[in-house]
């Protein structure tokens, strides 16, 4: 039996008292599932130590949406990998398309950010995936790659740490449009040839993400290539997130 992960990322769709009241929710939720299900949510960074507080017991990991990639210093507003370990995070997303697009982070930024992860023995996920454009134009294979070489080329990774990669697919990120549960399975497995042979030292989970919701969970998670999900907008509500949750557990 293989257990899938299932991560969220709250974005900034709940404020600080939201995110508590949400976290409390979870907490109960998550003794249903005991050990069945790999689990963490990413709040905003304003809520990432008070909702570690309120899930320290219970399976449930915390990660931050984005770090800065120098550890101390004059940077007004950004916050480090290593502040945020200290508060209770566990994992970190990295180079997630909302960044990429809308905040202009490059490549060379993410390769910076998930060194700087890496070094505060945080877990970086690493998020890669083509625009619309690009995949009408047959460069859907190319970016991507790109993107993780850019990120994983001669990085130095704990042997005993998993490397997490997330497929979005930037047209299918809030759009309610989901990629095709087959489709996925090929790009997944693109992305595991491509790390093993950049790092081949490295074990790699690759999760796809992009408009998943209870409806369409089941079809993507039962894809032997697909070791798990990161779910933004049906993750932030209880209810939801009792579903798929319970997605993940069945399709182990
Ligand atoms: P979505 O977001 O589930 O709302 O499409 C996924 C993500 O951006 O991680």
């Amino acid at each position: 039996m293989k257990q899938k992960y299932f991560f969220a990322n709250w974005k900034m769709y709940l404020t600080h008292s939201e995110s508590l009241l949400l976290a409390e929710q979870l907490k109960k939720i998550s003794a249903e599932f005991a050990d069945e299900l790999e689990v963490a949510v990413f709040p905003s960074a304003l809520s990432v130590a008070a909702v570690s507080s309120v899930l320290d017991q219970t399976p449930i990991g915390i990660g931050a949406q984005n770090v800065f990639w120098i550890e101390k210093g004059g940077y007004t507003g950004e916050i480090s990998a290593g502040m945020y370990k200290e508060v209770g995070a566990e994992y970190a997303l990295v180079g997630h398309s909302e960044r990429r697009h809308l905040c202009g982070e490059t490549n060379h930024m993410v390769r910076q950010k998930i060194e700087a992860i890496v070094e505060a023995e945080l877990i970086p996920v690493l998020c890669v995936g083509e625009t619309q454009a690009e995949r009408a134009a047959g460069q859907a294979v190319e970016v991507v790659e790109a993107q993780l070489r850019a990120a994983c080329a001669n990085l130095t990774y704990p042997a005993d740490r998993t490397l997490f990669v997330a497929y979005e697919p930037v047209w299918a990120i809030g759009t309610g449009e989901t990629c095709e549960p087959s489709e996925v399975a090929v790009m997944h497995e693109r992305i595991a040839a491509f790390v093993a042979a950049l790092l081949p030292a490295t074990k790699v989970a690759i999760l796809y993400g992009g408009s998943v919701r209870p409806e369409n969970a089941a079809a993507l998670l039962a894809q032997p290539q697909v070791d798990g999900i990161l779910v933004g907008a049906s993750a932030v509500k209880a209810d939801t997130w009792r579903a798929l949750a319970a997605a993940c557990v069945a399709a182990r």
